[in-house]
């Protein structure tokens, strides 16, 4: 899909099909047809009238989710047409809202097919008044942001077979050579060498070898230095603590926070951020074999803490915690630290399936980055640490366990876990994104598709964006 912001009057620009988003079709000069069809103008509905070359579209708000989820739905009906190319006329609407909507909204994921959906090269003209530079600059990112969304999705859905630690690490190279980044790759006997015994063990059953993969943006004018590190687990099938059938499925997702890191740093050399970032992905596969780890091991990590393993599923802690070791130990004077996992089913059940949890010791942080969340198009909320829940991850034979004593609070237990590898001058600029529910979804919902989603990309963008402000 081809998006074109055009200084023009919509009557005077010539397209196949016109796309209307409305909230009322009181005034509308259709009005009668629509009646008799039935449309009301709610969210998510949508008309298409061929013969007029109109495509009207439901939108009850003006905020970000229902006008992206209006232009998603106007843009699918398009798609299903043979018109090439449609107008729409900016007006109220957001126009960051719209161009993500449409490019999100017009996502597919075809790798598989053996019928491939014909390119159809469709394009939209988008009609404004008058381009000003903020416009121009607001159209522009939305693009970069959308292609990074996309660019997650992708490889989130592709397949284990296709997609393990190896292959992580050379998209990584590709997107370092794309976007002038600097890309080290490590592979086990790095890991042996340095000590990152907790992540090295749990990729030891599978016939992958893992890679730590080290992305970084260096501009003269930087401002700030971020770190970004993400759980790239090509896949979990829990280990020796087997999931059961029905839970493994989608698995494949478990390398959505790693995705997501990529999908980032593939934008921020786009963007011209006056930032030092640093994308640090552990690309692991969590397998069973004779090799495996095993629930009783005691592992030592990176910062020389031991960690007894009561469950070989709760790899992602493990993986998180070497790689969160290693960038502390890498880099200095960090301003923000963030990691992305979709590290339990816990934050699932405890803020439902679209919303990101976030955790930190920082008030100030946490609020800041939800805010930044909820205006990237994002859902997010914080879920707060206390100190007796803390203390249901203390092991009675190491320093901590992978493993809660308690059933509750799954999502805050793993952050706590996590707490302990953040170093002491780090610990307010530390923020964990809890992304397993939002990150994929086996239906699609709003301007997200079947599949992986590119949670955490957006909202990071944004936070991103507005630091030097
Ligand atoms: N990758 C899973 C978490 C997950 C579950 C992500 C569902 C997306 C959807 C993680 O490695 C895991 O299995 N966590 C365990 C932790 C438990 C054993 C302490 C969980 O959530 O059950
Ligand atoms: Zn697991
Ligand atoms: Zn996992």
């Amino acid at each position: 899909m081809k998006i074109n912001l055009i200084e023009k009057n919509i009557k005077k620009i010539k397209s196949d099909i016109e796309i209307i988003i409305t909230s009322s079709i009181e005034k509308l000069e259709d009005k009668n047809i629509l009646e008799t069809i039935g449309f009301e103008a709610k969210d998510e509905s949508v008309a298409l009238l061929p013969e007029l070359k109109k495509i009207y579209v439901g939108c009850e708000g003006n905020d970000y989710d229902s006008v992206a989820i209006a232009a998603s739905t106007g843009i699918k009906k398009f798609n299903s047409t043979k018109f090439k190319s449609a107008k729409i006329v900016l007006e109220k609407l957001s126009l960051k809202a719209l161009v993500e909507g449409t490019l999100l909204g017009s996502y597919t994921f075809d790798k598989y097919k053996s019928k491939k959906e014909k390119c159809k090269k469709q394009e939209l003209n988008i009609c404004v008044d008058k381009i000003s530079s903020k416009l121009q600059n607001i159209f522009d990112e939305s693009i970069i942001i959308s292609k990074a969304v996309n660019k997650t999705r992708t490889m989130v859905n592709t397949t284990p077979e296709d997609f393990y630690p190896g292959v992580m690490a050379n998209v990584a190279k590709d997107i370092a050579d794309e976007s002038n980044l600097h890309c080290k790759i490590r592979g086990e006997e790095y890991l042996e060498k340095n000590d990152m015994n907790a992540m090295l063990s749990v990729g030891r059953a599978s016939i992958h070898e893992s890679k730590l993969i080290h992305l970084s943006y260096k501009p003269k004018n930087a401002k700030k230095k971020v770190v970004l590190v993400g759980k790239g687990l090509t896949y979990d099938s829990g280990g020796l603590s087997l999931k059961p059938a029905d839970y493994m499925v989608t698995m494949k997702l478990d390398k959505s926070g790693g995705c997501a890191v990529l999908g980032i740093m593939s934008a921020i050399a786009k963007l011209n951020l006056p930032i030092e970032i640093h994308g640090i992905v552990g690309a692991v596969e969590n397998m069973i074999g004779g090799d495996a780890y095993k629930p009783d091991d005691v592992l030592t990590a990176k910062n020389g803490k031991t960690i007894e393993v009561r469950n070989t599923d709760a790899e992602g802690r493990l993986v998180l915690a070497d790689c969160l070791c290693y960038a502390q130990d890498e880099i200095k004077n960090i301003d923000y630290i963030f990691d992305f996992a979709t590290l339990t089913g816990a934050c699932v059940v405890g803020v439902g399936e679209y919303t990101t949890g976030i955790m930190g010791n920082s008030t100030n942080l946490k609020r800041e980055v939800v805010s930044h969340a909820t205006e990237a198009g994002e859902y997010a909320t914080s879920l707060p640490f206390n100190r007796f829940l803390k203390k249901t991850i203390k092991s009675q034979i190491a320093d901590i366990s992978n493993m809660a004593s308690t059933r509750y609070g799954g999502a805050i237990t793993a952050g706590l876990f996590l707490d302990n590898f953040i170093n002491e001058e780090n610990k307010e600029k530390w923020i964990h994104f809890d992304i397993a529910g939002p990150a994929y979804s086996e239906k699609a919902w709003g301007y997200n598709p079947y599949g992986g989603t590119g949670a955490g990309v957006r909202m990071t963008l944004e936070f991103l964006k507005n630091i030097q402000k």
